[in-house]
């Protein structure tokens, strides 16, 4: 059986730290679910690491509903959460909720959206028809490309008093969890404080209820953003570049393939066939 809304809120409540990855195919979710990760976040970030787009803004329901349904198919143990794209939760509430259900039939046990205290209705009304739902506040990525770019949130008095008004207003609608998204430290512990439902911070400093990375980052797979906060594990891409040079190389030369990759037909069946062919 995976883990549960309720599962990941019981985290919470006893100082278990919550390990959140971002997910987005089956192969690479298989492995991240082996992990023992707790929460695979199938998240817009898939416009700009899965599909090259420059934002998450051109993403799509049927792009996310792809990838999540790649992802469910792979998924054992972890809850399964999928961000609702640009557009298609902040027309109206109708949207939001036949969205919503569109990523839940894919899927997800759960949905995401970006948005603070604005956002109420709509995740109540989501909420209401038994759809999790996680929020999202700080830098928010669908809608800070209008106004001023990537820029740490919460660092004068006002901006973090917003903020912790924001992730107050989203607890009482009935979120489960919340992403704090490049909030500075202090106003990310006094969120993490204050409301009881779990914190999933990134780029928000050492005081969240746990931690979200995107996949690419954290593998070194991703050389178009290298974000301060997202620790490299690995440096996949160079690796990667050197196996496929290799193999572009062992064909060129004719070292690939060898005997050991090929499939022998039967010595008698091929006697005969020579005795055809050569008469
Ligand atoms: O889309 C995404 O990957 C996200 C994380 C950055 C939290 O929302």
């Amino acid at each position: 059986m995976h883990k549960s809304v309720q599962d990941i809120i019981k985290m919470k409540k006893e100082r278990e730290k919550i390990s959140v990855i971002t997910s987005y195919d089956f192969t690479f979710a298989s492995l991240c679910d082996k992990s023992g990760i707790d929460i695979l976040l199938v998240g817009d970030s898939a416009g700009m690491v899965m599909l090259g787009y420059e934002n998450t803004i051109p993403v799509t329901m049927d792009q996310m509903c792809m990838f999540t349904e790649s992802v469910s198919r792979a998924r054992k143990n972890a809850l399964l959460v999928a961000d609702l794209p640009f557009m298609s939760y902040q027309t109206n509430i109708e949207d939001a909720i036949k969205n919503s259900g569109r990523l839940i039939k894919a899927g997800a046990d759960a949905v995401k959206l970006e948005g603070g205290a604005v956002m109420s209705e709509t995740i109540q009304a989501i909420v209401n028809v038994g759809i999790p739902v996680m929020g999202h506040i700080g830098l928010q990525p669908q809608t800070t490309m209008l106004f001023e770019g990537y820029k740490v949130q919460g660092k004068t008095k006002d901006s973090a008093l917003k903020l912790i008004e924001d992730a107050k207003k989203l607890e009482e609608s009935g979120v489960f969890g919340i992403t704090l998204e490049m909030i500075s430290n202090q106003v990310a512990q006094i969120i993490s404080k204050t409301v009881s439902v779990p914190t999933i911070g990134i780029g928000s400093g050492t005081w969240c209820d746990g931690q979200v990375l995107v996949l690419q980052d954290l593998l070194g797979m991703f050389e178009k953003i290298k974000p301060k906060f997202a620790k490299r594990y690995l440096n996949l891409s160079d690796e990667i570049v050197r196996a496929l040079e290799s193999y572009k190389n062992d064909v060129k030369s004719g070292i690939f393939p060898s005997q050991e990759h090929c499939f022998a037909m039967d010595d008698e069946e091929f006697k005969k066939l020579r005795e055809q062919i050569d008469g």
